[in-house]
């Protein structure tokens, strides 16, 4: 649309003056109202534009020693420039601007010529072309702070959409991980529902016994069948060993419990609903919750050591923090061909409190190094990666105020440090 404008609709309707006009003649034409607002006027012949003679021109011309009567009769393509500028009225307001700027004299003195295929059709004025030229950048640059708009509110969907589909991950991962405690409590239940039944046929058994003791009308055989009954049922039952046993279980499936409310707890913690909000908390304690929520992708890859450093708490959103370092530790765990090692290394300084995530997987090559961080940039397996991870982490430190650096030696391993200043003042960022 607008790009597509072209110069017609700022071409003038001027009448030429003809190259066989005298100088003179071409003076009272400047001063004539009609042609006032000109700085200059083209000359034609026939339909052909020959050149074009500014007032300025002329001003020179006559300002000189008997200017006049040396010059006046002569005709005006004599001193005329020959050269104007010719502008074909099709042209484009961008392409005619670009051919004015760069032909311009300065000071301004002279407009351009317009034609169609070579033959006179008006004249443009150089001003009001590049009025109209600001108008079209002024419309541009709405149209592009726009579009850069857009761009920042998709951009941010598609941070909420990685975080979607990490959290599908995880829930995932965290199902799997209840399951398992769930799994040996449920069993154990079971179990001491069994002693349960076995004990209930003792104390049966233990009940009938005394009730024959105290009985007066029972024969000894009787209550020597009774004994022998008792004894049997504990040789087979053996209710100390099974006490024990029931001892043991129990313990287990506390500990299975306390398992799955300990996942629960960090689950919580992990996807705390105040997204963007800003909480006080200390990383290594969002580096533990990333563990127990991220162990199902961690634990058949690699041993993970902490480092854990004493640091402060910092000022940031812990879930978007957590994304971030779920992310550089699945990172290295995907990084890990067999079985391998994950430091993880917490510390400060007076500034800023740093993160060091180190894994001895297969590393980054040299010519993949510098793609890590852009969107959609993955070398994993189709839908293994969305290749977001890394561009959103970024951003999230960046928005923190922090940085996130990397360092790989392809074959031995790689290390990520995010730092993250005690005093974040940018975090205002996300709005
Ligand atoms: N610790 C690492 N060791 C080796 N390569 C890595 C490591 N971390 C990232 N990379 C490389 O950087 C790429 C981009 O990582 P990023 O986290 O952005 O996406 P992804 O892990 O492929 O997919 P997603 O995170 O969306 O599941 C990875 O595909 C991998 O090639
Ligand atoms: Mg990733």
């Amino acid at each position: 649309m607008e790009t597509a404008q072209n110069i017609s609709s700022l071409t003038l309707d001027v009448t030429p003056i003809s190259p066989q006009d005298t100088v003179s003649d071409v003076a009272e034409k400047f001063l004539a109202k009609k042609y006032s607002q000109f700085l200059s006027l083209p000359v034609v012949d026939g339909t052909t534009p020959v050149g074009i003679i500014s007032r300025y021109g002329l001003m020179n011309i006559f300002i000189r020693l008997y200017g006049r009567e040396l010059y006046g009769k002569r005709p005006i393509r004599e001193l005329m420039n020959p050269r104007p500028l010719v502008i074909e009225i099709d042209e484009t307001l961008t392409r005619a601007s670009q051919q004015i700027t760069e032909n311009i004299q300065f000071p301004v003195t002279e407009d351009y010529i317009v034609v169609q295929n070579g033959a006179y059709r008006g004249l443009g004025v150089v001003v009001n072309l590049l009025k109209a030229m600001e108008h079209q950048v002024a419309r541009h640059s709405d149209d592009l702070s726009k579009a850069y708009q857009q761009l920042q509110s998709s951009q941010s969907q598609l941070v909420q959409s990685e975080k979607m589909a990490s959290l599908g991950q995880m829930v995932a991962g965290v199902a799997h991980e209840i399951n398992t405690p769930l799994g040996y409590v449920r069993n154990n239940v079971d179990l001491v529902k069994a002693v349960f039944n076995d004990l209930r046929k003792l104390t049966g058994a233990y009940a009938e016994l005394s009730q024959a003791l105290v009985s007066d009308s029972i024969s000894e055989d009787q209550l020597c069948e009774i004994m022998a009954r008792v004894e049997t049922l504990v040789r087979e039952l053996n209710p100390a060993d099974q006490i024990k046993d029931i001892e043991t279980i129990l313990e287990d499936t506390i500990y299975g419990t306390e398992q799955i409310s300990e996942l629960v707890i960090n689950l919580k913690n992990f996807s705390r609903l105040d997204q963007a909000k800003l909480t006080d908390i200390n990383i290594n304690e969002c580096l533990e919750s990333v563990l127990v929520v991220g162990r199902n992708a961690i634990k058949y890859k690699a041993d993970v050591i902490k480092q854990f450093g004493d640091i402060p708490k910092i000022s940031c959103s812990p879930s978007q923090i957590n994304q971030v370092f779920l992310n550089l530790v699945t990172n290295a765990a995907q990084a890990i061909e067999e079985h391998g090692q994950i430091v993880i290394k917490t510390l400060a300084d007076e500034q800023n409190v740093y993160v060091v995530i180190e894994d001895n997987g297969k590393g980054i090559t040299e010519e993949v190094l510098p793609k890590i961080f852009d969107p959609f940039f993955t070398t994993k397996e189709i839908g293994q990666g969305t290749g977001l991870g890394l561009a959103i982490s970024y951003q999230i430190i960046d928005q923190h105020d922090g940085k996130i650096t990397v360092s790989s030696k392809p074959g031995e391993g790689s290390r990520f440090t995010v730092v993250l200043p005690q005093q974040s003042i940018a975090f205002q960022k996300t709005g």
